[in-house]
């Protein structure tokens, strides 16, 4: 029997494998899969990429071989025992003579949780389930989310100095005041609120997630691009959400001349003002640029583009993640519409100070302090002198 720190290795290992997924595998979850022999030996992995389409445990089963028999898998998430775009993994495992399973968690999706360990266990296999849970619960949050409620993951980002301020006064900025906008163009360095280690790493957020969202505020300010550049590879191209009541985006702006020219589809554009006819002909406008518009309902009582209405056509999308990198109007927005799952919020160790200088979040505010967002399940990051705060305003597997 192998010891339990044996198990913890192999499903790290596993976890690892699943992670080779991010950018690769949505709408579908991350899973790695890890094979050992009855001796204990790894004989075969698996991660799973959606192109690839066989499940990690597919991969690990054909990569081990007759080997497989009497052996244990490893696996962060519940094998499946239904049809889906591939056979029953399940089936598999048993036909291969696999004795053991040793997985993190369940599968999140309420329709076929708990029947692969079902199936496996029926025909003999002896199932454990539970170990490095919370890593493997938390790798797959965005998939949890959108296959619980059919809506993405919701992430607020922001990068602000250690008083709460996102942005100097507007007549004060002469150029960009964070994340990747820059006027002038890529490399502009002279006026972040974080360091250049902790945007690095908000391109690995970016990375992680389907889709980025802004209000049209931002790109009227900051002119940015909105892109995805970690530099590791993605299935599908992010998803750059621009919230626009009335349709203000500039056609000369950096955001809709990079898809008139990249040819790329992968500008979506809300506004909550259908039928004013000249919104309808800078609807026009922006579509023959290859921007994709959408009508989503006016919200009470400023007009302004509905935002469950927002994520709700976005989950159509199959879109599982969304980070809002947007200004102080969207984020107050998305708060007080109850619609953030989890911050992550930057920090970087300067004083702003100033009314006039733009606060993390805008509008009334809550009222009191029983009223305030409570965030909970706190984890910390250090990038050089700057740190982040991530955590949760709600469970990603609750209802
Ligand atoms: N440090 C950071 O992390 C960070 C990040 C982004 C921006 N910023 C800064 O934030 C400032 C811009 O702030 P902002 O508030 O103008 O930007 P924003 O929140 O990105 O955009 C606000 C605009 O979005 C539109 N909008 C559409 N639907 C909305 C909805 N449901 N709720 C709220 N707004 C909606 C509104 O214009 P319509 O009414 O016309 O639709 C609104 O004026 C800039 O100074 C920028 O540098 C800082």
């Amino acid at each position: 029997m192998p010891t339990h720190s044996a198990d913890e290795q192999h499903l790290h290992r596993a976890l690892e494998l699943a992670r080779q997924g991010i950018g690769l595998a949505s709408p579908n979850p991350y899973v790695g899969a890890v094979i050992t022999d009855s001796g204990g030996n790894v004989v075969g992995t698996g991660a799973y990429t959606y192109a690839g389409v066989k499940h990690a445990e597919i991969l690990a089963l054909e990569a081990a071989g007759t080997i497989a028999r009497g052996g244990t898998l490893y696996i962060n998430l519940e094998p499946h025992a239904h049809q889906g775009r591939t056979p029953p993994c399940t089936d598999a495992l048993i036909a291969a003579g696999i004795r053991r399973v040793v997985a993190s968690m369940p599968d999140p999706n309420p329709k076929v949780s708990g029947r692969g360990f079902e199936k496996l266990r029926a025909a003999g296999v002896h199932v454990e389930v539970g170990r490095l849970e919370e890593q493997a619960r938390r790798l797959n949050e965005g998939f949890a989310r959108y296959i619980r409620h059919g809506v993405p993951l919701v992430t607020l980002k922001a990068a602000m100095t250690l008083d709460g301020k996102i942005a100097p006064p507007p007549a004060n900025q002469d150029a960009a005041s964070q994340g990747d906008a820059s006027p002038a163009g890529d490399g502009f360095s002279g006026n972040w609120i974080t360091s250049e280690i902790a945007r690095a790493h908000v391109h690995e957020l970016r990375h992680q997630h389907d889709a980025l969202l802004v209000g049209v505020g931002t790109i009227l300010s900051d002119n940015p691009l909105l892109t995805d550049r970690s530099g590791r590879p993605r299935r599908r191209p992010l998803l750059r959400v621009i919230l626009d009541s009335r349709l203000r985006l500039p056609v000369e702006s950096r955001l809709v001349q990079s898809v008139a020219t990249e040819g790329n589809n992968d500008v979506l554009v809300f506004f909550s003002s259908a039928g004013r006819k000249d919104d309808e002909q800078k609807r026009a406008q922006l579509e023959q640029l290859g921007i994709q518009v959408e009508a989503v309902p006016a919200s009470e009582p400023d007009g302004r583009t509905d935002l469950p209405s927002v994520l709700r056509h976005l989950g159509q999308l199959e879109i599982t993640s969304a980070m809002i990198e947007g200004g102080a109007a969207v984020n107050w927005a998305a708060l007080s519409a109850n619609v953030v799952d989890k911050v992550f919020l930057y920090y970087a160790p300067k004083i702003l100070a100033g009314t006039g200088s733009i606060p993390f979040a805008a509008g009334t505010g809550f009222r009191h302090i029983s009223q305030a967002a409570q965030v909970k399940n706190i984890h910390l990051h250090r990038f050089g002198e700057d740190f982040a705060v991530e955590g949760y305003l709600r469970d990603p597997y609750g209802e």
